[in-house]
């Protein structure tokens, strides 16, 4: 068991944008964030919508949590504010100890529902996080394969 660990939100600087190359899913997003440093768009240590967990000075979980509004909100029953959660990854040396779910455990702790587009190889950690296949709807979901998790009193909108 893991105690004492903190889920932080992660602030836009040149460190952690240097710990970000560390994670497998590096792209657009990340590099974007740097040129806006780099030109004085955001200013140094803005808040990003990553969060993470340090072991000591290192990086070795992040994710990204966004809150969508209700009005764009096409999964849920009421239709309400929910979260997309992106890129949740830990580093390869720190897999299998709970650290993923620590993660996973903090999004649900804000109660709102929760989408999530898995990598293909990641489904069983998902069900055992309590996610479920969303029903496909074509023009909603076109190649992806969403799943969702629901607070109490919320339902999936039939599509
Ligand atoms: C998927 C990932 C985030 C899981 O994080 P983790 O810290 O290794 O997972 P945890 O140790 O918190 O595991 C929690 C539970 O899920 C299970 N689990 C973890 N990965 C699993 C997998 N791929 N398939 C089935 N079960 C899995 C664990 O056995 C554990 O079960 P237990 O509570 O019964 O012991 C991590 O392995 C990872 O970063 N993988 C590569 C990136 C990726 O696939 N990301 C997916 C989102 S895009």
């Amino acid at each position: 068991m893991i105690n004492n660990t903190n889920v932080e939100k992660l602030l836009i600087n040149y460190k952690t944008l240097e710990q970000f190359k560390r994670f497998k899913e590096y792209g657009n997003q990340e590099l974007s964030m740097m040129e806006d440093l780099q030109n004085n768009i955001v200013e140094n240590n803005s808040e990003s919508p990553f969060y993470g967990i340090y072991f000591g000075h290192n990086l070795i979980a992040r994710m990204s949590l966004y809150r969508m509004k209700a009005k764009y909100d096409n999964y849920f029953s009421p239709a309400q504010d929910y979260l997309e959660l992106w890129k949740l990854e830990v580093l390869p040396d720190y897999r299998g100890q709970g650290y993923g779910k620590i993660m996973v455990d903090f999004a649900k702790s804000f109660q709102l529902p929760i989408k999530t587009n898995p990598r293909i190889n990641s489904h069983g950690f998902w069900e055992k996080m309590g996610f479920q296949k969303a029903q496909y709807e074509m023009e909603r979901d076109l190649g992806q394969n969403p799943l969702i998790w629901l607070p109490e009193g919320v339902s999936e909108k039939d599509v």
